[in-house]
């Protein structure tokens, strides 16, 4: 990334991006591949804030750029963001709401206001400026209420669970850098693949995970967190092959859903999904196995070298096995991208949406995330998110 932008002055407007704090290079180096010219580190106090990219891309938001601008390292994009100074919460409530009126105005359909704050975007529980983001986003909509009526008409309540499917039309987001300082943007929000949203439908693209002590390992944050990426997740009764189970977090998401499970896996399950009579183990090779019967849907957490999830890619998607497919690519070192568009370009190949994201669980690891359009959308199931 080239020099930083000094704090100081009101800059043109650009596009803002969040990641997984330090994977801030990898964004980067994405943007440019995708076309940016310049990206930047956004500074306070001359410290670079973490999880956030600029990029000097002068376009408007729609749904050909939000397409194209869909990095895998980026959780969450602030479309068209300027930077906007005031010394009190009025005076940025009102430069913030004449930057948002005209695009807010014009849209009859519903919307969302996101007000985040840096410490957010590393999931720091109760982040510094919170209570001052919080207050700003209510002083916005009152304006929103008082001067043009839109929240009677069309505002979203934030999202509490997996299963939020409503309909966003437009999201606003604020990003208060520092007391008197913020990103404002607003766009369109493109639904891509099936469900999904980008901008991600979840304050900076995190997915609130409620902890679950039952679960035998930590990584069944992940799944809940693709699910919700994917804007689907199994219902009650749903079939579901988790493929690289053991030890069984991944299982214990399936389970909660009330989806009936088999886990494959080399090694054994163990705490109570290893008792549990909706869960059949198979101890044996994931890339080996196939269902009977095609599947709803198929999820993999196997260690294995990239190129081999094309290979689950081919059998899972190219002979239908299942509906809807999370699977994971783990990489040594630097992302292997050939790899990762070769399993991408697969899966379309075979008619699916494919998308692929470096979510907020995720280690050095990608999650793709592939549907298949002919199969129908299942309902929703409720998740643990908790408010945020
Ligand atoms: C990261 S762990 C999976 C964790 C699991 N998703 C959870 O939440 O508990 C990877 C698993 O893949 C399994 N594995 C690796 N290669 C495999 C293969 N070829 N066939 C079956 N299992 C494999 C390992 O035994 C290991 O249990």
């Amino acid at each position: 990334m080239d020099e930083p932008l000094a704090s100081g002055a009101n800059r043109t407007a650009g596009w803002a991006f969040t990641c997984r704090h330090g994977c801030e290079a990898l964004l980067a180096g994405e943007l440019l591949r995708l076309g940016v010219p310049r990206t930047h580190r956004v500074l306070t106090d001359g410290v670079p804030i973490e999880g956030l990219v600029w990029a000097d891309l002068d376009l408007q938001p729609g749904a050909v750029t939000l397409r194209r601008f869909d990095p895998v390292y980026a959780l969450q994009v602030l479309p068209a963001a300027i930077e906007l100074r005031a010394p009190s919460i009025a005076g940025l409530a009102d430069a913030a709401w004449r930057h948002l009126a005209p695009m807010l105005k014009e849209t009859d359909g519903p919307w969302r206001l996101h007000a985040l704050v840096p410490g957010q975007l590393k999931g720091t529980p109760k982040p510094r400026l919170r209570r001052r983001a919080d207050l700003l986003a209510d002083a916005i909509l009152e304006r929103c209420r008082t001067v043009a009526r839109l929240r009677a008409r069309a505002w979203l309540a934030p999202p509490t669970d997996l299963g939020d499917r409503a309909r966003l039309d437009v999201l606003a987001q604020v990003l208060l850098l520092e007391p008197e300082r913020m990103l404002v943007s607003v766009a369109p929000v493109w639904h891509g693949v099936p469900q999904a949203a980008w901008p991600a439908r979840w304050p900076a693209g995190l997915f609130p995970v409620a902890d679950d002590p039952v679960a035998p390992a930590s990584s069944f944050r992940k799944l809940w967190e693709a699910l919700a990426a994917l804007g689907e997740a199994p219902t009650a009764g749903a079939t579901c092959v988790d493929l690289g189970a053991a030890p069984g977090g991944w299982t214990r998401v399936l389970r909660v859903c009330g989806a009936n499970v088999v886990a494959v896996d080399r090694a054994p399950l163990t705490g109570a999904v290893a008792r549990d009579p909706q869960v059949r183990q198979v101890i044996g090779d994931a890339f080996r196995f196939r269902p009977a019967t095609p599947v709803d849907w198929v999820v993999s957490d196997v260690i294995a070298f990239p190129e081999r999830v094309a290979e689950l890619v081919e059998v899972w998607c190219g002979q239908r096995l299942a509906r809807r497919a999370v699977l994971q690519m783990k990489f040594r070192g630097a992302p292997d991208w050939a790899a990762l568009d070769g399993a991408l370009a697969a899966a379309r190949g075979h008619g699916w949406t494919a998308r692929a994201k470096h979510l907020f669980n995720d280690k050095n690891e990608v999650t793709l995330l592939l549907a298949d359009p002919a199969a129908p959308v299942s309902a929703p199931a409720a998740g643990p998110g908790d408010e945020p």
